[in-house]
């Protein structure tokens, strides 16, 4: 089969031809018809990442056919249009992943390739009113996003939340779960015709996190807000705590700006907040995801798609903050 192959640190990846894989016991084999980038595919191929091993086949984010099952798996599933949920062996306990938690697409094969095997519980049916591009933009940015907002931030309808960076993959999608459970949304982005994008989706308004005093516009606009959603932290961060309402959340799944200094810590007592790490979600939080994206027809925003071929100007699009929603890669 073809597969996008990372052979090293600091490496281009290429289209090469590997080993098709057979699936083993409680597996399916899946012809991926469509793959999406995520900001971990960038960050393992600059080989800022734990655990990594090389040559390998990144991608975590698919969608495809069921085209063979190994023993012990339910025979109706060959021929279903299905997505996978990437993030594989959460445990028992819903509070947080065990130590065996991993994401697809390192250390196992991952979704740039032409087929993948993997345990028949990580496969899910594909929403009807998604094409295999739009529902390969889903799994890792909509399971972050759901446990983001409503497992770990509890979010109300009507209530105010704040969204940096909205060019990005999962925050996009953050973005669309908002306005499908009537939330209010105010975002932040380096660009401008971004914010610009973010309101015709249906954001209040925006400010550009490059402007000075951004934070004191944004507080102008929208006073205080009951959830604050980053993937950025870095020096900003302490502005999102001026930013959230009395009693608040900030929700953080990334650290793209790495790492956080000078929070004055009464600003986070006496606003009674509370700040929020999440990573990804367990196997009935994908389940909820995929039933909200299917009963609400939730449709994750698209950049760009790239043929197979193209992988490296993707990636490097991604790595140029270039984008508007997700990246996707067109499997042969
Ligand atoms: N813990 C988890 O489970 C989990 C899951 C998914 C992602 N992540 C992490 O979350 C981050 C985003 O992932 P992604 O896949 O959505 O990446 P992405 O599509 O590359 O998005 C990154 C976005 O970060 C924004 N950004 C850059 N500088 C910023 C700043 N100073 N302030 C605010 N925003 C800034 C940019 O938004 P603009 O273009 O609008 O400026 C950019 O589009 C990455 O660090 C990733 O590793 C973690």
């Amino acid at each position: 089969m073809k597969a996008i192959v990372l052979e090293g640190v600091n490496q281009s990846v290429a289209l090469k031809e590997v080993p098709t894989p057979t699936p083993q016991k409680g597996e399916v084999q899946i012809n991926i018809k469509a793959a999406a980038l995520n900001h971990r595919d960038v960050w393992i191929q600059k080989g800022k990442y734990a655990g990594l091993k090389y040559p390998a086949i990144l991608g975590s984010d698919g969608a495809g056919v069921v085209t063979q099952m190994g023993e012990d798996v339910d025979k109706q599933l060959l021929g279903k249009e299905v997505i996978i949920n990437p993030g594989h062996n959460w445990g028992a306990n819903p509070e947080a992943q065990r130590k065996e938690f991993k994401i697809l697409g390192m250390p196992d094969q991952g979704t740039f390739a032409e087929y993948i095997c993997v345990p028949s519980q990580y496969v899910f049916t594909k929403p009807a009113h998604l094409s295999f591009e739009q529902a390969a933009a889903l799994p890792l940015g909509g399971l972050t996003a759901y446990r983001t907002l409503f497992t770990r931030g509890a979010l109300q309808t009507g209530q105010k939340v704040l969204i940096t960076g909205i060019g990005g993959g999962v925050a996009l999608i953050v973005l669309k779960f908002c306005l499908a459970v009537g939330a209010k949304v105010w975002v932040t982005s380096g660009s401008d015709s971004k914010i610009e994008k973010a309101i015709s989706l249906g954001a209040q308004a925006g400010v550009n996190y490059k402007a000075e005093k951004w934070h004191e516009s944004l507080q102008q606009q929208a006073g205080g807000f009951d959830l604050i959603v980053d993937s950025a932290a870095g020096e900003n961060f302490p502005k999102l705590i001026d930013l959230a309402a009395t009693g608040g959340k900030i929700a953080m799944y990334g650290g793209t700006q790495g790492t956080i200094k000078d929070i004055i810590p009464g600003r986070i007592f006496w606003k009674q907040l509370s700040i929020l790490g999440t990573t990804m979600g367990n196997e009935g939080e994908f389940a909820s995801m995929t039933q909200l994206v299917s009963t609400k027809h939730i449709v994750p925003v698209i950049d760009k798609t790239f043929p197979m071929a193209e992988a490296e100007q993707a990636l490097r699009r991604m790595d140029n903050s270039e984008q508007f929603g997700k990246i996707i890669l067109q499997i042969y």
